[in-house]
């Protein structure tokens, strides 16, 4: 009898817990709808140094619902319609809730790119006009896009970026690109290089690996993942470094089968530095061709992590609460994991996503596993192909986007085109934790530093420290779109001993990392965390 209950509300809870249903009243976190109507849809989302989000949609495929100013027009000789006078890109400021229109001048669909070193974002490639174009963003009150033609030696087109401790950019695939560039360029680096890896994992006929998931390493070489294979790539000789097993079960995790990855958080205070990645979500092999047959498969419901720096790295596999594909990734300030967007079933592209999940999940990345799911409480808004977030300064994150068609369609659609802007404030920013939550005072907002320097941080807690459970991290905001965030990575960072300076202030000394392959030099959002509460982090400026 006893066994049996047991088991019986073994199987209640995983019904809870795998249904779908609305969480309980006990699921933390909370949605705030920020804006009612950008104008745009956010398919490409990038925070800068300034607390503003730019923004952009295509550019190629009707007006948008918000006017260029001054009576500007696009004209594009390629696009649908000839001459276009609304904005695809935006300006959103985080501190005010304004947004302003942004003109680009050619296509941007399904690009890419990397704020670079001063700032900067160098937003690259993108369709039929845009395809090779280069286009920079300054952050400033009143800057507007400047565009580069011919920049690219390829065409880019759902390719992935990441920025290298040099400060240039690689620029990896795209549609039909089985290679790499570099922007800017040198001599040395005019042309594109072959990247086998790329042919090989494009293994069933149609493009199915595109925004392959990229993070740049400790050791200077690049973990490159692409559906259920990766590798370690020397990009300075073009040679493969090391091949890394499968994931056992060979399904897909690139676009059209779209799921996500993260590097996990970097602990920089250890001679060695172990690195983990983790890719979630996905769909099975032939969910595409399936869906555009009215077939909507169910997504892939697992997570793989492997230890990258292990002598024999093996993938364990994870079950998520739901199955989810198009699910964003993004690494929160206390090196926990945020799952969020997407649906169930069904792939990536034009009307072929099914079953919204409207709940965020956190991975808790450091319980065991079977342990480390936590639902939050779900949104109203489904974000589905083309949807993004990105997690702001504040903690919150921003999500934004959804537009699986081919235009701007309100109307008479399962998932109309999506001009809202949300803010989720994940679990930590309950009211009930405020206690804990630390507050920095010290150093000022973009204060300027070199690689493996010592730096004072200051800060108060309101209640009782417990200074085992305090670290400092720095975050480097990402360009998130298609669900992946490049150029994603969280540091914890090594730390002297926590020292009381007064009532409630506390001071700790921190070491940025002295390598250019652990903290490319740019911009960082630095946070103090306090029993996995963040502080409001502030921007720092590396190298
Ligand atoms: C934007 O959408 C609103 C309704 O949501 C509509 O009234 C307005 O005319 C649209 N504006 C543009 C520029 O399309
Ligand atoms: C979206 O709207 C356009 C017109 O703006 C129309 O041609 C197209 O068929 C619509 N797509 C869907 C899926 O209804």
């Amino acid at each position: 009898m006893y066994t049996h209950s047991i088991i019986l509300s073994l199987i209640f809870a995983n019904l809870l817990l795998f249904s779908g249903l609305p969480p309980t009243a006990a699921a933390g976190g909370s949605w705030r709808l920020l804006q009612r109507n950008v104008g745009i849809s956010a398919m490409h989302m990038q925070l800068l140094q300034n607390d503003r989000v730019v923004m952009y949609d295509r550019t190629d495929f009707g007006p948008s619902n918000l006017s260029l100013p001054g009576g500007k027009c696009l004209r594009d000789p390629t696009a649908k319609i000839k001459v276009d006078c609304t904005a695809h890109s935006i300006e959103y400021n985080v501190i005010t809730n304004t947004f302003r229109p942004l003109m680009v001048l050619s296509d941007v669909w399904c690009s890419s790119g990397s704020v670079s070193p001063d700032g900067t974002l160098v937003q690259t490639g993108g369709f039929n006009s845009g395809e090779r174009r280069v286009r920079t963003f300054k952050p400033c009150s009143t800057c507007d896009w400047k565009e580069i033609p011919l920049a690219l030696s390829a065409r880019r087109w759902y390719a992935t970026n990441h920025i290298l401790p040099d400060g240039r950019q690689i620029i990896i695939g795209g549609r039909r690109q089985f290679n790499y560039e570099f922007y800017p360029k040198d001599r040395a680096t005019q042309n594109v290089f072959d990247l086998r890896f790329l042919a090989e994992t494009n293994d069933i006929g149609i493009e199915n690996n595109l925004y392959p998931f990229v993070f740049l390493q400790p050791d200077g070489n690049l973990f490159i993942f692409a559906n259920n294979r990766a590798i370690l790539f020397d990009y300075t000789k073009n040679g493969v470094v090391r091949k890394f097993p499968a994931i056992p079960d060979g399904q897909h995790r690139n676009y059209p089968s779209t799921g996500s990855a993260v590097m996990l958080p970097l602990k920089v205070d250890a001679k060695f530095i172990e690195v983990e990645v983790l890719v979630c979500g996905g769909a099975p092999i032939g969910s595409y061709d399936r869906a555009n047959h009215g077939i909507f498969v169910d997504a892939l419901r697992t997570c793989a992590r492997i230890k990258i720096t292990d002598r024999n790295p093996q993938w364990v596999m994870e079950t998520m609460p739901q199955p989810r594909v198009m699910v964003d990734m993004l690494l929160l300030p206390n090196g926990n994991v945020l799952l969020i967007n997407g649906g169930s079933a069904g792939a990536a592209g034009w009307e072929i996503g099914r079953k919204p999940v409207l709940n965020p999940v956190i991975y808790h990345t450091n319980n065991p596993v079977g342990k480390r799911f936590e639902l939050q409480n779900p949104t109203t808004i489904p974000r589905m192909y083309h949807s993004t977030a990105i997690l702001l300064r504040d903690g919150r994150v921003l999500v934004g986007g959804s537009n699986p068609h081919a235009g701007y369609n309100f109307t008479g659609v399962l998932y109309p085109t999506e001009l809202r802007l949300e803010a989720f404030s994940p679990s930590y920013l309950d009211p009930e934790f405020a206690y804990l939550r630390p507050a920095i005072q010290f150093p000022a907002s973009s204060a300027k530093l070199r690689h493996g320097q010592a730096l004072k941080v200051g800060f108060t807690v309101p209640g009782k420290v417990d200074s085992t459970k305090l670290s400092v991290t720095i975050l480097s905001p990402s360009f998130n779109t298609h669900s992946f965030s490049m150029n994603q990575r969280l540091l914890i960072l090594s730390t002297g001993k926590y020292r009381l300076r007064g009532n409630k202030k506390y001071e700790v000394e921190v070491t940025i990392p002295g390598s250019g392959n652990v903290a490319p030099s740019g911009y960082y959002i630095l946070y103090l965390v306090h029993k996995e509460i963040p502080s409001v982090g502030i921007w720092v400026q590396i190298g």
